[in-house]
């Protein structure tokens, strides 16, 4: 199809939005049709959640019931460099924010974003980050790893089905222009206060990966399922594989209403995946053996619904004795609390220095739930009691490479704009100033 409302289309914009900038987002808009995204509300401070990350109340469902994940991604890095926040720069940031929401309503349709913290940002108080939050620095999470510290200061996540409205939140929140949707946007941008890194970007849904294989880590013949919401080939974020957002989310002191934010970098490596590696076998270390001996799995998994019955899928170290393969959804299980994982992923696929990766982002209430889930993934346990390998035949540890990895605390709305590290200590102190 050619046509441009195609395929062509589709993959024009997300070429689009991987290279980013005014002339990428005209390039888009000239080329039509014209989109029709509802605004935001006048006074968003007041019409939204404290949650920034209280997505899914604003995600429409599939027609199996899972929610829905944007299509089209960025990432923003941003550096605050030395010294101490001001509350002018913090006035700015959120000027910068709410000219986004303003503009564009709080959906799937429209635009859904959040900005975190990271550690490093938070060593310049001298306070330390309250006992209710757990954000150590990032670290290597298996022996055969070497990430990358995510050493930047923040990082806002922009996220939409349509390409020109992350583009057009990118270039508002560098300056670049008055006017987004049609609503005047504040004389005020993130790149007053803060320097930007290398913009990241990617994409998730049906069609995009097979539309943009042609990168490295990809065989060249396109073997990505037409219909695959990610390069790997299967759905993965089913509503029975996916923890409520009450369960990540901080739940006392100064942040309470917040959570934490794992996003590593990772590198696919899908060759051995799609020219060696049968069917039952990529269902077998996906989800496990099971599933690829009773036929649990069709296509992409769509006719799962909402439920990829883990539960069915038995002991990983037994699966792993008898078949010598161990599922990458299996290994997980374990760590299952009320019966759903305790780190909500909201990872999406990358095409960045053109190579197929992952920004796996995920979040829990403490980043300590994230390391449980990773360390049941690499499955070591499993590995030295049977005959599966560190990284073969171990879910699908072969196949991905952890390049980078960061920690961010994505605080509540309402100190989303450069917080204190102790919120709490800080309105203490300020109310015996007040008094003195
Ligand atoms: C290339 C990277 C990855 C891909 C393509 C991928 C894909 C999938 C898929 C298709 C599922 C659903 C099948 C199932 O539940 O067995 C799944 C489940 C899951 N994945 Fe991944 N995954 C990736 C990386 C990771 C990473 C880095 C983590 C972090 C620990 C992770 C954590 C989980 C969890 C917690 C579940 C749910 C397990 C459960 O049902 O209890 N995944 N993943």
């Amino acid at each position: 199809m050619s046509d441009s409302y195609g395929i062509d289309r589709r993959e024009f914009v997300k070429a689009a939005v991987a290279i980013g900038g005014a002339s990428a987002l005209s390039a888009c808009l000239d080329r039509g049709p014209e989109i029709d995204v509802p605004r935001g509300p006048e006074d968003p401070a007041s019409a939204f959640p404290e949650r920034q990350h209280a997505w899914n109340a604003a995600l429409p469902t599939d027609d199996a019931g899972n929610n829905h994940h944007p299509r089209h991604r960025v990432l923003l890095p941003l550096s605050y460099g030395d010294g101490m926040p001001t509350d002018a720069e913090r006035e700015t940031v959120e000027a910068a924010l709410a000219g986004l929401e303003r503009a564009y309503e709080r959906s799937a349709a429209g635009l859904l974003l959040t900005v975190s913290y990271s550690p490093y940002y938070f060593d310049r108080f001298d306070e330390s980050l309250p006992e209710s939050v757990d954000l150590p620095e990032p670290r290597a999470l298996a022996d055969f790893e070497d990430p990358d510290a995510d050493d930047i200061d923040a990082i806002v996540h922009l996220a939409s089905d349509h390409g020109e409205v992350v583009m057009g939140a990118e270039e508002a929140l560098k300056g670049e222009v008055d006017e987004l949707n049609g609503v005047s946007q504040p004389d005020a941008s993130l790149t007053d206060v803060f320097t930007l890194g290398e913009r990241r970007t990617g994409f998730i849904g049906d069609g995009l990966p097979a539309e943009n294989q042609d990168v490295d880590g990809v065989p060249d013949d396109g073997p990505v399922p037409e219909d695959a919401p990610l390069y790997m080939g299967f759905e993965s974020a089913f509503q029975g594989n996916q923890p409520g957002e009450d369960r990540v989310t901080i739940q006392s002191g100064p942040f309470a209403g917040g959570t934490t934010q794992q996003l590593s970098t990772l590198t696919l490596n899908l060759k051995q995946w799609y020219e060696q590696d049968s069917r039952d076998q990529r269902v077998s270390k996906m989800f496990c053996p099971h599933h690829a001996s009773e036929g649990t799995v069709e296509g992409t998994g769509e006719n799962l619904g909402t439920d990829p019955q883990m539960d069915d899928c038995g002991d990983p170290t037994e699966t792993a004795r008898s078949e010598g393969v161990v599922g990458h959804g299996q290994k997980m299980v374990d760590v299952r609390e009320d019966d759903a994982p305790i780190i909500l992923r909201r990872d999406f696929d990358s095409t960045d220095q053109d190579r197929a990766g992952v920004h796996f982002l995920s979040l829990q209430r403490t980043i300590e739930d994230f390391v449980t889930t990773r360390e049941a993934m690499n499955g070591d346990d499993v590995a030295s009691n049977s005959a599966v390998g560190q990284r073969t035949n171990n879910g699908i540890l072969q196949y991905i490479d952890t390049v980078r990895r960061g920690n961010f605390l994505i605080p509540p709305r309402s100190l989303r704009a450069l917080p204190p590290a102790n919120p709490a200590d800080d309105a203490a102190e300020n109310a015996e100033v007040a008094h003195a």
